[in-house]
């Protein structure tokens, strides 16, 4: 058993390298859905579907608690997920919740009524199918009042950098920081709010200019997940393998992840 960390691709080893340096300790079982990836240019149903599939797999492989590293995932399919699917002695979690609290000054888990914040004005930077789905609004209106938020669609950054075109996703990055300071001028922070877009953290920076303050979400996943795993220690399975699973081509997917992680790793066919 371990704690499984699910993606649509490549991009959640931004999360998971984060929760292995966080908690060595614990295994961890990596499932990346290549062979359907990308999920935010796909509808809900499809997100929906993919996922409990996916989680099942990772269910499987003996890890009560999975991480949706999936911003489309967690804003289209985890709600419902949990509300009609995950059996009494799982746990699915996203990774809105701890960037939102985080955003709003809260202690993890703290579920006290909404209030005002020093935060104003965000942008929001995500898949297509992550902005249709308003989750983020949701989410944040759960914990604070008063907060505007300009989501953009970010068409194209995923599979540019997913395809290695650092220069087409430099210039992707750049025409939707573009567009968005168009509907909101000064935003005061900014939501890294997919995957992939840790590595392109420094593009968005520079085109946000440095007085805004950019959140991504991989080491904010790690502490929640650390102080979870304080709270509810019997969550962590007994075994001890890191596996990374894939739905893709074995070899293909992890000559791909090194640029992710940096590192060599071998996925296994799911
Ligand atoms: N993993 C997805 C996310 O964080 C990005 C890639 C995709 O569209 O599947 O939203």
């Amino acid at each position: 058993m371990a704690v499984g960390i699910f993606d649509s691709g490549l991009g959640g080893l931004t999360v998971y390298s984060k929760v292995a340096e966080r908690l060595p300790d614990v295994p961890l079982c990596y499932f990346g859905d290549n062979a359907h990836a990308p999920y935010g240019v796909r509808d809900a149903d499809d997100i929906y579907d993919l996922t409990c599939r996916a989680v099942e797999r990772l269910w499987d492989a003996g890890c009560d608690l999975v991480i949706l590293a999936c911003n489309t995932a967690s804003a289209v399919a985890l709600r419902r997920m949990q509300e009609s699917w995950v059996p009494r002695d799982k746990r699915v979690l996203g990774v809105f919740v701890p960037l939102i609290e985080a955003m709003t000054e809260r202690e993890w888990g703290d579920n006290s009524p909404p209030r005002e914040v020093a935060i104003k004005n965000v942008a929001l930077f995500a898949t297509p199918a992550t902005v249709a789905s308003r989750a983020f609004q949701r989410e944040l209106a759960f914990r604070a009042i008063g907060v505007d938020v300009e989501a953009q669609p970010c068409g194209g950054v995923v599979d540019a950098i997913e395809d290695g075109d650092d220069i087409l996703a430099e210039a992707l990055v750049r025409s939707h920081v573009e567009a968005l300071k168009r509907r909101m001028p000064h935003p005061q922070a900014a939501v890294l709010g997919s995957t992939h877009y840790p590595l392109m953290q420094p593009i968005f920076q520079d085109a946000l200019g440095p007085d805004v303050k950019v959140y991504g979400q991989a080491e904010l996943v790690a502490d929640s997940l650390a102080d979870y795993l304080d709270r509810h220690p019997k969550m962590i399975g007994a075994g001890q393998d890191q596996v990374f699973l894939t739905t893709g081509n074995p070899k293909h997917v992890s000559s791909k992840a090194v640029k992710f992680l940096r590192r060599e790793i071998n996925f296994q066919a799911a």
